[in-house]
C-alpha cells in the first residue's frame, strides 16, 4: 500500500489531507511537533490506523530531512506522494505597522516550512520507478491582501508552486497546488463557525491521487461543487 507524508498534519488542512489519503486508501507518514499535537491529530482523524507518527520540527532546516534520513534508513515506511500544509500563521498588523521580526515568522512558518519540505522530499521522491506527487495547500488570501502578513506570506507560495510546476512537468513527480479560495477547518470547529468541514475538503485529496491526468497544475476550490468536480488549470502555459 502506498504512502502519503504529510507535513502540517495537525492542522485544519493537514487533517483533510490524511482523511483524504485514507479514503483513497494510502497509509499516511505524519509529521508532528510534539505528541500533544500527535493526540489532537488523532482525536480530529478518529482513527490510529495507517498512521504512522513522526516528531519533528517542520519550520527548521533540517526537520523534514531528519525524517527523510530516517526513512532511508528503514526506520519509517517508505512514501510516494507528499501533501504540505504547513503554516496557519494568521495576524491582522496593518502593512505600515509590521515590524521585522513579525514579517519574518509569518515567512518562516507560513512559507519557508514549506520549502524546507519540498527540498528535502523531491529528490527521494524523483529516485522512485513508479509515479509520485507533491501537493501544496495554499491561498486566496494572497491575492485578496486583506491581512498583510498571511497575504505575503502566501506569494512565494504561489511563485514556488510556479517552479515547481515548470520543474517537474517531464519528471516523475506530480506537483500541483490546491489554491483554497474558502475557509476549512477541523469538522468540530466548522460546525460552530460555518466554514468548509476537513472531512469535506477531504475529497479533494482523494480525488486528486487518482487523477494521473493532473499535474504542474493549480486546483482551485472556493465551493462544495469545487469538490468533487475539480477546477483545474496549468500553472505554467508558456
Ligand atoms: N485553513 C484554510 O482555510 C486555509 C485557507 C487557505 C490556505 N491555507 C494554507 O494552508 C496552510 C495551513 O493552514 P491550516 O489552517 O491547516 O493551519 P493550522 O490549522 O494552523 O495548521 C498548521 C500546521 O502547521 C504546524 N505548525 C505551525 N507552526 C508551527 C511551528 N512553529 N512549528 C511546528 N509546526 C508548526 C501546526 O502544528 P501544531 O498543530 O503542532 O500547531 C499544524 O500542523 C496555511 O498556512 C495556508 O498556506 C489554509
Amino acid at each position: 500500500m502506498e504512502t502519503v507524508l504529510v507535513v502540517g498534519a495537525t492542522g485544519n488542512i493537514g487533517v483533510a489531507a490524511i482523511l483524504g489519503a485514507m479514503r483513497a486508501k494510502r497509509n499516511v507518514l505524519a509529521i508532528v511537533r510534539n505528541q500533544a499535537s500527535a493526540a489532537k491529530l488523532f482525536q480530529h482523524v478518529n482513527s490510529k490506523e495507517g498512521i504512522t507518527i513522526v516528531e519533528a520540527d517542520i519550520i527548521s532546516e533540517d526537520g523534514v530531512q531528519s525524517v527523510v534520513d530516517q526513512v532511508r534508513a528503514g526506520k519509517l515506511p517508505a512514501f510516494q506522494h507528499v501533501y504540505a500544509a504547513a503554516g496557519g500563521a494568521y495576524g491582522a498588523t496593518p502593512l505600515r505597522e509590521l515590524s521585522s521580526s513579525e514579517l519574518r515568522k509569518f515567512m518562516t512558518v507560513n512559507f519557508e516550512s514549506n520549502f524546507f519540505a519540498y527540498r528535502a522530499t523531491i529528490p527521494y521522491l524523483l529516485e522512485q520507478k513508479g509515479s509520485t506527487s507533491f501537493t501544496l495547500c495554499t491561498g486566496s488570501q494572497g491575492d485578496i491582501g486583506a491581512r498583510a502578513a498571511p497575504a505575503i506570506s502566501q506569494g512565494p507560495l504561489f511563485s514556488m508552486a510556479n517552479v515547481a510546476c515548470r520543474d517537474n512537468e517531464e519528471t516523475s513527480v506530480r506537483f500541483n497546488e490546491v489554491y483554497l479560495g474558502t475557509r476549512v477547518e477541523v469538522d468540530s470547529v466548522a460546525s460552530q463557525t460555518g466554514a468548509m468541514k476537513a472531512s469535506d475538503f477531504a475529497s479533494v485529496y482523494t480525488e486528486l491521487l487518482s487523477r494521473p491526468d493532473i499535474k504542474s497544475c493549480r486546483i482551485s476550490v472556493a465551493t462544495k461543487d469545487d469538490l468533487t468536480d475539480l477546477k483545474y488549470k496549468k500553472k505554467i502555459t508558456y
